[in-house]
């Protein structure tokens, strides 16, 4: 008996599948992160993060080189002070690590999109995203609020193009949006870490960027990996704050809520694939389980299929290289 539909028939040669492939990897999706600590001379890898390292300004200019040479069009930067503080006053020195690197790419690749993650995990001696109360045992929303808009400034006045509070406070998009445009920054866009998960995943991220809490977790501020319809609310709330990009972080464990905020937004939106998502593939490559570069390519497009428009990853500049030698046919 013949069969209705033969799906098969186009999936025997690889133009046949490429003609009828749904979603497709462009290196304008990817968006690095980097880690720039204060100091000179400093290129210190992050071991469970192969291929990356926190850097010094002056081992900028060479990763932006390779960066643009891979054809990838924008980075995420992260600062790691020499000096930390209860207040993470850091954060918003312009003489910190993340103003004078954004400086720095402003001057030498001046095309790049340039975006500056704003949280005070990095900056805090106690190492959480916001201020303490008095007593010491709570972070405190409303007095951090202040902060991060101070923070966000010193970053749009370096030259940033996006400014991406990570630190879940609430209200505290409309609180950066109310600052960047009284200081004449009306340009300058909000990328919302809207949906962040407390996550196992950031494990990695805090060796590189030194900011695990000295005390407690992250709990109280970060949402319950258990909760999908809280997460649309979160992001409804960045949505009404005048977020102009949203972003749902892990990516790979919250591709359902991926999906869901790809069809109840009409904002571009964007997924982090964190360190421990990439630590975790690295890892398991490294030792041979698993074949590299498909695992990496499965995992990006599994993020783009479920509704991504942006992807922060670690893997950007390996896979913009991959996808480039396949562009010129050479795989
Ligand atoms: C800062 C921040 C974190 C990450 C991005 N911004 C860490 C955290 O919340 O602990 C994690 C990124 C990653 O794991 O790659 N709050």
């Amino acid at each position: 008996m013949a069969l209705l539909e033969r799906p098969r028939r186009l999936r025997r040669t690889p133009a046949l599948r490429r003609i009828v492939r749904e979603t497709t990897l462009d290196i304008a999706d990817f968006i690095a992160p980097l880690f720039i600590v204060d100091g000179h001379d400093i290129l210190r890898p992050i071991s469970s993060m192969p291929g990356h390292a926190q850097r010094s300004i002056d081992h900028l200019g060479s990763e932006i080189d390779e960066l643009r040479t891979a054809g990838i069009t924008s980075i995420l930067l992260f600062g790691i002070p020499s000096e930390k503080d209860a207040i993470g006053s850091g954060a918003w020195d312009p003489a910190g690590p993340v103003p004078q690197a954004i400086r720095r790419v402003r001057r030498e690749a001046p095309e790049m999109v340039v975006i500056a993650d704003v949280c005070l995990c990095e900056y805090t001696s106690h190492g959480h995203c916001g201020v303490l109360s008095k007593e010491g045992g709570t972070v405190e929303n409303d007095p951090t609020l202040e902060l991060l808009a101070r923070a966000s400034l010193a970053y749009a006045e370096a030259g940033a193009d996006i400014v991406a509070p990570s630190a879940m406070m609430d209200g505290q998009v409309a609180a950066i949006r109310t600052a960047l445009d009284a200081g004449g920054f009306t340009d300058v866009a909000i990328l919302a870490y809207g949906a962040k998960f407390a996550s196992a995943f950031y494990g990695p991220f805090r060796e590189a960027a030194q900011s695990t809490p000295q005390f407690g977790d992250r709990r109280s501020y970060q949402m319950d990996p258990a909760n999908g319809r809280e997460a649309l609310r979160e992001l409804q709330l960045d949505a009404d704050e005048g977020a102009d990009i949203l972003m749902v972080k892990p990516a790979g464990p919250y591709l359902d809520i991926l999906h869901a905020a790809s069809l109840q937004f009409d904002l571009p939106l964007a997924a982090y694939q964190v360190s421990g998502e990439y630590a975790m593939l690295k890892a398991a490559c490294q030792n041979g389980w698993l074949d590299e570069e498909r695992a990496m390519f499965e995992s990006l497009i599994g993020i783009k299929r479920a509704g991504a428009d942006l992807i922060i990853t670690y893997f950007a500049k390996e896979a913009a290289r991959a996808i480039q030698l396949q562009e010129a046919g050479l795989v």
